[in-house]
């Protein structure tokens, strides 16, 4: 009868003491390389938002119901809808811009250089709504139940593009509307 085997008899070599407390060297180069990026996104962030991080975020928000923001976008769009369908809001009028699967609407003219408030809300999920260029980088999330209120100056005659960048539905990479400021 052969004698029980012990841990001396096995193939493999028995760890030294210690073995679960020690990290190999690989483990610590990828630790301090963790540490080293995160510092480094870390001092970046507050650089860049010292620097560039000069945006408008919303200054007020106000509890709505879906139909009640629905009807005030339709008043206010039949108001100043030009014959281009685009609704051409006079400098000191507020505007509005309701979001909605799949789409932002309506498409707002406004005058370059003159100061803006725009009501955004949802009717139905989170939206986000993201302008970047022309000397503005706005992104918000758009809640429904909620207007937010945005003030902006818009300096660089153009068209905007405003793109939802938050995940809706299936036609979320198709959400879209449209900005124009004219001289
Ligand atoms: Cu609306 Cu994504």
């Amino acid at each position: 009868m052969a004698a029980p085997l012990t841990p001396a008899d096995s193939p493999v070599a028995t760890p030294s003491p210690g073995w679960t407390r020690r990290l190999p060297k690989d483990e610590r180069v990828f630790l301090w390389l963790l540490a080293v990026s995160v510092a480094a996104m870390t001092a970046f962030t507050i650089a860049w938002v010292a620097g560039f991080g000069d945006q408008n975020a919303p200054d007020r928000s106000v509890v709505v119901t879906p139909d009640e923001f629905r009807a005030t976008v339709g008043a206010f769009a039949e108001k100043y809808q030009g014959e281009d369908g685009r609704v051409h809001v006079p400098p000191g009028t507020e505007a509005y811009m309701m979001a909605q699967r799949y789409a932002f609407f309506p498409e707002l003219v406004l005058k370059a250089g003159e100061p803006y408030t725009i009501k955004i809300a949802s009717t139905d999920v989170l939206h986000g709504w993201s302008l970047v260029g022309g000397g503005q980088n706005l992104n918000l999330e758009v809640a429904p139940n909620h207007v937010f209120e945005l003030t902006l100056t818009p300096e660089e005659p153009g068209e905007y593009l405003i793109i939802c960048n938050e995940y809706c539905g299936l036609g979320h990479h198709l959400m879209r509307g449209r900005i124009i400021v004219e001289e």
